[in-house]
C-alpha cells in the first residue's frame, strides 16, 4: 500500500447515515430474510453504504420506515474501514461476496483496486454498470466465483484489505467455516487486514426471546452453529469469542470487534416516531455501545477486523 496518501473517503455521499443492520434471524425472527444474499439484488445509488443495509423484518413496523429509522444511527463499520485504509489510498481489496458493490464502489472511487468475488451474475452486472458510471470500471474486477473456490479465483492476491459482510452465515455448514476463513487468510499480504461482517448469536437470541420464540430461542443459544433447526434461513450464527478462536486457527488474529446495531435492531419504530429529536442520541448511544463489552456483544451484527498473527 501507499503510505502517506489521504485516507480514501469510502462513503462519497459525504457521511450519508447508514443503518443500523439488522441480520437475519434477528429482526426477522419469522426467517424471511435473505441469507443467500440476494439482499442488494436492486443496485441502488452507487456509492450508497447504507443500500445493502436495509434491514427487513417486523422491527421495522411503524409509519416510519425502517430505512429513515435507521438512517438515524451512523455508519461504524464504514468509519471502522475508513481507519483501517488511513494512508492507504491505492489498497488492494478483496471483496468476497461484495455483491453489486454497494461498498466497493466507493473504495474504488477513493483509489483502491478493488476485486469482487461473488457468485451472482446478475449483482456483478450492477457491480459493473455501477463502477462505469462511477468512472471507476478500469479499478473494478468482477469474478463470478464462490467463497469456496476463492484460492482458484484470484490466485496469490496479497491483498491489504479483504472484506466478507454478510456471507459466513450463507456457507453450508459450520464445518464450511475454518475453510473459508483459511481461504480468506490465504488472501492476506502480511501487512493486510480481513474484516468479517456476519449475524450475532446474542441478538438473535434475545430478539427470538421477545418475539415469544422461546423453543427456537433456546436452540439458537444452546446449537454450536447458532441456529434453531433446518427450517433456519442462516446456516451460522457466532460469538465473538468463538469467532476470534475460528480466527486464530486460520492464523489471525483480531484487532477489533465491534458490535453494529445493539439497540437499533429491537427498537419499534414507534420509538423513534416519538422521539424525532432522539436520532443524533442514538446515534451516539450505537457507537458508544459497540465497542463496549459485554453490551456489544448483543449486537445484531459483529464487525470484526482480524490480521495475520504474526504482524
Ligand atoms: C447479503 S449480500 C451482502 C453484500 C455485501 N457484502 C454487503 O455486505 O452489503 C451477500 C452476497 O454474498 C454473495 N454470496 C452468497 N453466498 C456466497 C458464497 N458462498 N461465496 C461468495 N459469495 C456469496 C451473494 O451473491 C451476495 O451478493
Amino acid at each position: 500500500m501507499a503510505a502517506n496518501q489521504p485516507p480514501p473517503t469510502i462513503d462519497p455521499s459525504g457521511g450519508v447515515p447508514s443503518p443500523a443492520p439488522v441480520p437475519a434471524g434477528t429482526a426477522d425472527p419469522a426467517g424471511t430474510a435473505d441469507p443467500a444474499g440476494t439482499a442488494d439484488p436492486a443496485g441502488t445509488a452507487p456509492g450508497d453504504l447504507a443500500a445493502s443495509r436495509v434491514p427487513r423484518g417486523p422491527a421495522a413496523t411503524g409509519a416510519e420506515s425502517s430505512a429513515d429509522r435507521d438512517a438515524a444511527v451512523g455508519d461504524p463499520v464504514a468509519a471502522t474501514l475508513r481507519a483501517l485504509l488511513a494512508g492507504r489510498s491505492n489498497a488492494r481489496v478483496i471483496d468476497v461476496g461484495g455483491g453489486s458493490g454497494s461498498l466497493t464502489v466507493p473504495l474504488a472511487v477513493a483509489g483502491c483496486q478493488v476485486t469482487v468475488v461473488d457468485p451472482s451474475i446478475d449483482a456483478l452486472a450492477i457491480l459493473r454498470r455501477r463502477a462505469a458510471e462511477a468512472g471507476v470500471a478500469d479499478r473494478v474486477v468482477a469474478v463470478q466465483a464462490d467463497l469456496d473456490a476463492l484460492e482458484s479465483a484470484v490466485g496469490n492476491a496479497d491483498a491489504d484489505l479483504v472484506l466478507c459482510h454478510r456471507v459466513l452465515e450463507s456457507v453450508d455448514s459450520l464445518e464450511r467455516v475454518p475453510p473459508a476463513l483459511a481461504a480468506l487468510a490465504g488472501c492476506l499480504a502480511p501487512t493486510g487486514a480481513l474484516s468479517l461482517l456476519v449475524p450475532g448469536r446474542p441478538a438473535a437470541v434475545l430478539a427470538m426471546a421477545l418475539a415469544g420464540r422461546f423453543e427456537d430461542a433456546m436452540a439458537v443459544h444452546a446449537s454450536p452453529d447458532g441456529r434453531y433447526g433446518a427450517a433456519d434461513p442462516l446456516r451460522v450464527r457466532f460469538d465473538i469469542d468463538r469467532l476470534s478462536e475460528l480466527l486464530a486457527a486460520a492464523g489471525l488474529r483480531v484487532t477489533s470487534a465491534n458490535g453494529i446495531g445493539v439497540v437499533s435492531g429491537l427498537l419499534p419504530g414507534a420509538i423513534l416516531q416519538a422521539r424525532p429529536d432522539g436520532r443524533r442520541a442514538l446515534a451516539g448511544l450505537e457507537a458508544q455501545l459497540s465497542t463496549s463489552p459485554p453490551l456489544r456483544e448483543l449486537a445484531a451484527e459483529l464487525h470484526i477486523i482480524a490480521v495475520p498473527a504474526q504482524q
